[in-house]
């Protein structure tokens, strides 16, 4: 059996603004993982795959799948890019722990666990940069006009300061960051939520451009604060990014009150991550609150809670 995986991924300042050419900063989450396992199927023909999901009860073939299928069009995707067939039947099993519709990542992490496994199973180490491309594919059919950040986060595995179209900046960070995320308990598709943005921007461009240009320069500091481990304004700026979050109408109630606990708890700060209108809040927290913010999340209901320490 050949097997590979990829980790989870949180947007730590500009989501959204990214789509309309301002930097975003991403952070892998290597304790959440999807994995991918090739190996011989012992029903099928030459050249046929089995694709299989527990996580979302799906069976399928890859000669039957609609092309628009993610897990069938990473499949086929990946070999054709390398340029080999299966040899023998083979059967594909997908497995992850990044909570589903969470702005996790989840998506771009199943179809870069799943071109590496396919890559090794034909001997082959595909580089982050295919595997990105490929898994940026799959991402167009999730939801229209993607930035690329999420698959790029995750096929480096590196704190990533991303803008569309421009050259890739892969950093370190210089100070570990310790962050409690909880989910909201709504998942809500992010072409639905990249929309609403764009017909904010529609009716009130001025309004709309001030946002972003305010998360961009956000960004920018957090960049800079990053890598030079100064980390004591990261909260602050958090706090404000969501605020502007709420004004281009991504947050919700839910957000918003996992948000406010997290802060009368003790976090540093505390924003939604991803797309918004649901999906998970992230709180940056320090080893003397962590425990505290994680309890009255508890408290309050949130559900999926978990604590992450991000050194990369
Ligand atoms: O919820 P996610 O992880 O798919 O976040 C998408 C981030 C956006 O900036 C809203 C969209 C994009 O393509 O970058």
């Amino acid at each position: 059996m050949t097997r590979a995986d990829a980790p989870a991924k949180m947007i730590l300042f500009g989501e959204h603004a990214v789509v309309y050419g301002r930097p975003a900063i991403a952070l892998p989450l290597p304790d959440l993982r999807a994995s991918a396992a090739v190996e011989p199927n012992t029903r099928g023909e030459a050249g046929q795959i089995e694709l299989i999901s527990p996580v979302t009860a799906t069976d399928i073939w890859l000669h039957e799948a609609p092309s628009n299928h993610p897990l069938a069009a990473i499949t086929k995707n990946t070999l054709t890019r390398i340029e080999r067939t299966a040899p023998v039947p083979l059967r594909i099993t997908v497995d992850s722990t990044i909570p589903l519709g969470a702005g996790l990542g989840s998506g771009a992490a199943v179809s870069v666990a799943m071109s590496r496994a396919i890559g090794r199973y034909f001997g082959l180490d595909l580089e982050p940069e295919t595997l990105s491309s490929l898994a940026y594919e799959v991402e167009i059919i999730h939801h229209g006009s993607p930035s690329g950040i999420d698959n790029t986060v995750i096929a480096y595995e590196k704190p990533v300061f991303f803008i569309r179209g421009k050259t890739l900046e892969l950093f370190s960070l210089d100070k570990p960051i310790s962050v409690v995320l909880a989910h909201s308990g709504q998942v809500t598709p992010t072409a639905t939520a990249v929309r609403k943005v764009r017909d904010l921007h529609e009716r009130k461009p001025e309004f709309t451009e001030a946002c972003l240009d305010e998360i961009a320069d956000l960004t920018h500091r957090a960049y800079k604060a990053l890598r030079g481990g100064k980390l004591d304004q990261l909260g602050e700026w958090m706090n404000r990014n969501h605020t502007l979050l709420q004004s281009l109408g991504v947050s919700t109630p839910a957000l918003d009150n996992l948000v406010e606990i997290a802060v009368s708890a003790g976090a540093r700060g505390a924003k939604l991550s991803g797309a918004g209108l649901g999906g998970c809040m992230i709180s940056l927290v320090e080893p003397g609150t962590r425990e505290a913010v994680f309890q009255a999340l508890l408290e309050a209901g949130a559900s999926q809670l978990c604590q992450v320490e991000v050194q990369v």
